[in-house]
């Protein structure tokens, strides 16, 4: 293992003000979101959708790093240029996603265990050597009535450990996402309870496994009230929330923090990143970056609807959303941007 090429990735990876772009989803979750906008659920408008967002002019600009899915991490720009290579080019870092989705727990209704173990050396081995330098895994915890239960987040946050050590092997820096959902009635008080029990049974688990931590990247979700909680924090309150959480429970050594959007719209989720950047920055030892995928991706999507004519339409609201996030981590972000483009 090259100790120093870890530490090297991840502080590239939260560099100047860039943050990360997740474009990762599943052909599941793709479909999901080509079919509410009537684009049509094959793989060239996949390749096509990748290639759009890959080529957008000055993407470079603000992101770091990009993470791929399997099938994008092996296509091609229409010219025959590898996506690997154009993101390269284009000065970003290649990353994927390398777990197999969260399914059902055994024992455990309603919770979720993330899959991908076996086998996953030899993929990431293959992955490095086409160029990947970074990875992600994502967990999932549902907060309801009794949940999460303990078995629940042990059994997601050793598979987390023991990804990111495999990761680390391979020379590849572990994006390590342990996401509690926004889904729910309860209170941002709660998420936050949760949020930290989770995260203090990830860092154990880190520990335990021998994770080198300036070389992950750790990507958690804000602390948040439940989508249908009657009460709803102000951006500032929301920013207090987080930060206050994670100066319990992350180690100052981390890497880097990259949030991930969990279903905010693009504007809130810029906004509250905004908030965390301005009010605490210089007073962190870790930097605040985001790793969004929805709160980026999805006015690109909505004018694309899978026409070649509003590609150029569609790249401007992709650097648009990340133009405004890489303001948000200077905490120069302004609402005003909006209306602007
Ligand atoms: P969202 O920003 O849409 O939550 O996606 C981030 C991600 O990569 C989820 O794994």
């Amino acid at each position: 293992m090259n100790t120093q090429e870890l530490i090297d990735t991840a502080r590239a990876l939260v560099a100047d003000d860039k943050g990360l772009l997740a474009m990762d989803e599943s052909n599941p979750t793709c479909h999901r979101r080509f079919a509410l906008l009537g684009i049509p659920q094959t793989v060239e408008a996949r390749q096509a959708y990748r290639e759009l967002i890959i080529t957008t002019p000055g993407l470079g600009s603000c992101i770091s790093g990009a993470i791929l899915y399997d099938e994008t991490i092996r296509q091609q720009k229409k010219d025959g240029t590898s996506f690997v290579k154009a993101l390269i080019d284009a000065g970003i870092i290649p990353g994927i996603k390398v777990d197999a989705g969260a399914k059902n727990m055994a024992g455990h209704p309603k919770e979720k265990i993330t899959e991908g173990l076996d086998g996953l050396r030899s993929r990431l081995k293959e992955y490095y050597q086409m160029g990947a330098r970074f990875a992600k895994w994502r967990a999932v915890i549902v907060i309801g009535d009794g949940i999460p239960s303990t078995g629940c987040i042990e059994a997601n946050a050793h598979a987390l450990a023991r990804y990111a050590a495999l990761c680390q092997e391979a020379g590849l820096v572990p994006v390590v996402e342990p996401e509690v959902l926004m889904d729910g009635e309860h209170s941002l008080q709660r998420c936050s309870e949760v949020t930290q029990e989770v995260l203090r049974m990830v860092f154990n688990q880190l520990y335990s496994q021998r994770v080198i931590l300036e070389g992950m990247i750790l990507k958690p979700n804000m602390v948040l009230p439940g989508l249908a909680c009657s009460s709803q924090e102000t951006v500032d309150e929301v920013a207090d929330a987080t930060v206050k959480c994670f100066l319990q429970v992350v180690p100052a050594a981390v890497g880097g923090i990259a949030f991930l959007s969990g279903g905010q719209s693009g504007q809130l989720a810029t906004e509250r990143l905004n908030a965390m950047n301005l009010r605490f920055k210089s007073r962190l030892p870790w930097a605040l970056a985001f790793s969004y995928a929805r709160a980026v991706q999805q006015p690109a999507m909505d004018i694309w609807r899978g026409q070649a004519a509003n590609v150029p339409a569609a790249q401007q609201a992709l650097y648009h959303r990340v133009n405004c996030n890489r303001a948000a981590r200077r905490g120069e972000y302004n609402p005003s941007m909006e209306k602007h483009d």
